[in-house]
């Protein structure tokens, strides 16, 4: 969480180029947001809470500048509340450093108590300010590189930092366990961010930073280093596919709504992918003694919906946990386990956990991911992108389906009948392609005039659809702000049947299977107790209140189900006058534990 960027070049508006890389990122964080630029012989900070919105900065005294250095943070707070003090970059008393950073400094009391009797005032309640004093405290007998290295040995925990000085024309950059990309402009121009939207409008190319290594940008080079051993580091250019294009809205009023019709096209290309790649991750499944998907939030319902597809297409049984969950599995794991991790950002803190964990006791690590070049892609064996392109609204929609659509082939390629699984989805992929238009559109704003003032919703699904359930939850509460569960259909009656009253408005996810004589029953079994039916099914059916028509896709019917509840969150939250793409609370990279 959190969004940082920094920018060295010879352009004197660096800090718009910050703001506007920063305004890139906020879907990482947007409870505050801060800049700090060079002059001649001072560092000028501006911070503020709240999004970034239009924001523009009268930028003083950088004429005479020689090179131009500006970081900047979007913040999503963990260590201390929503206020100005507490918003980066963070400084020191001396201000002879500035300092941004994502992440967090688990012994950050520790060294807080050596630092305050050394002298050191601290003004924020972050465990990001301690980073900036130990970097100035090394600096009394070091210079600039060999105190912020001497500096990141003394921190725990995992961080992605850019430090610039008073007294140099530098920005040292380091990650551990957080994003950091370096972005290779023209005319010695540098980039530096958490994510590649935030710099793609200026270069595709980029260099990308391991865990623990320290980058030094300056106007001569840009060296890594190894900060364990202190050597320099050689790194590629390598030269990324995404289109500026791809990471805009475009014509659409938000991210979510422009990523759940980007759905029209995003499923064929996860399904167009290398055959053998499947093959390769089915082979593994075989093979494993024990496999365990994992994934957290909407990804961990991917992971459970592909544990019904296993089971019912592969006849094989997988695991699946949250990323937050998986460590107390531990104990299983041997070098024969197969972790396969599903995320779109492929840095969600609790998921690389889980795989450094698996790594230690020699499983063997796939991953199946959006952001190709991500740590989760980067520390496994085997990597199946989802190709679904840049996906910025925090509520996750085509990662997911593509997600879907990519565990579903892997379930027929074990099965050995990947052929079959192909054309369930390409024949699925056109009929979404069909759905996705205004009239449906209209349809399911309908339901959501009607809706909207409704206090809790349920979701419930049997088989895949009972994860497709707890992912329509999600969606809902997420941008709607409703009190919405998801459950299995038989469950209702051993509890949550309890909760329904006159009007409670109830979601019927029907899959195309043997399942829908049993989940229409639950489904009467609600309506029994004054619930209005919303059925999201290939057939009207006598129950239903409300009918959103889905195509039927046989197995793939998950993938189909979940999108007409996309729209319907999307619909509620703009009714609501709720943002989708920045829901209160969230963020869209969890990059903390
Ligand atoms: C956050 C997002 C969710 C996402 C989850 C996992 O909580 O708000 O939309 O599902 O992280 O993210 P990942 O990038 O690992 O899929």
């Amino acid at each position: 969480m959190c969004g940082i960027f920094g920018y060295f070049g010879p352009k004197k508006n660096a800090t718009e180029i910050v703001i506007d890389g920063l305004k890139k990122l906020e879907y990482r964080g947007y409870d505050s947001w801060g800049v700090a630029y060079k002059t001649k012989d001072d560092i000028k900070i501006h911070r503020q809470i709240g999004k970034i919105g239009e924001a523009h900065l009268v930028v003083e005294d950088v004429e005479d500048i020689e090179e131009s250095i500006a970081i900047g943070h979007s913040r999503w707070a963990t260590h201390g509340g929503v206020t100005q003090a507490n918003a980066h970059p963070h400084t020191t008393e001396n201000r002879e450093i500035v300092l941004a950073h994502n992440g967090i400094i688990e012994n950050y009391l520790e060294l807080k108590e050596v630092l305050v009797q050394k002298g050191h005032i601290f003004t924020s309640e972050t465990d990001s300010e301690v980073l900036a004093h130990l970097i100035e405290e090394e600096m009394k007998n070091d210079n600039f590189l060999s105190a912020t290295k001497k500096a990141l040995h003394q921190v725990e925990g995992r961080y992605a930092a850019l430090v610039i000085s008073k007294k140099e024309n530098k920005i040292i950059a380091s990650r551990r366990g957080s994003p950091l990309i370096i972005g290779i402009g023209e005319d010695g121009e540098r980039f530096i961010a958490s994510d590649i939207p935030a710099f793609l409008k200026h270069t595709k190319k980029v260099q990308y930073l391991d865990d623990n290594e320290l980058v030094v940008i300056d106007a001569q080079a840009t060296t890594f280093y190894n900060l364990e051993t202190d050597e320099k580091v050689e790194k590629r250019i390598i030269e990324i596919e995404w289109t500026e294009e791809s990471a805009e809205k475009g014509d659409f009023k938000h991210f979510m709504l422009k990523e759940i019709m980007e759905q029209k096209e995003t499923l064929y290309r996860a399904i167009n992918q290398d055959a053998g790649l499947i093959e390769q991750v089915a082979d593994a499944i075989k093979n494993a003694f024990g496999t365990y998907l994992i994934g957290c939030g909407t990804a961990g319902k991917v992971c459970m919906t592909a544990e019904y597809m296993f089971s019912s297409i592969a006849k094989k049984h997988v695991n699946t946990a949250f990323g937050s969950e998986f460590p107390n599995y531990h104990h299983f794991l041997t070098n024969k386990s197969l972790v396969i991790a599903v995320s779109q950002s492929g840095e969600t803190a609790d998921t690389l956990e889980a795989l450094e964990i698996a790594k230690a006791k020699g499983a063997k690590i796939i991953s199946i991911v959006n952001v190709e070049t991500s740590t989760m892609a980067r520390m496994s064996d085997i990597v199946i992108p989802i190709k679904a392109g840049p996906e910025k609204a925090v509520a996750s929609t085509k990662a997911t389906t593509s997600q879907l659509a990519i565990l579903m082939l892997v379930a027929y390629a074990a099965a050995d009948r990947l052929y079959e699984g192909k054309e369930i989805l390409v024949s699925a992929a056109g009929q979404i392609n069909d759905m996705l238009n205004p009239r449906y559109e209209e349809h399911i704003q309908q339901l959501a005039e009607k809706i909207q003032h409704a206090e809790s919703m349920y979701i419930i699904g049997r088989a895949s659809n009972y994860p497709m359930a707890l992912e329509s939850a999600i969606k809902l509460q997420e941008v709607s702000y409703i009190h919405a569960e998801g459950f299995a259909g038989g469950e209702l009656k051993h509890g949550p049947i309890a909760l329904i009253s006159q009007g409670t408005p109830c979601i019927v996810l029907v899959g195309a299977d043997e399942t829908r004589k049993a989940i229409l029953s639950n489904a009467m079994e609600i309506r029994a107790r004054g619930g209005y039916i919303i059925g999201v099914s290939p057939q009207k059916e006598e129950v239903f209140d409300y009918w959103i028509r889905v195509p039927d896709c046989e197995t793939a019917s998950p993938i189909v189900n979940i999108i007409p509840v996309q729209i319907l969150a999307y619909q509620l939250a703009l009714l609501r006058k709720n943002d989708p793409d920045m829901p209160r609370n969230l963020a869209k990279s969890v990059t903390v534990k």
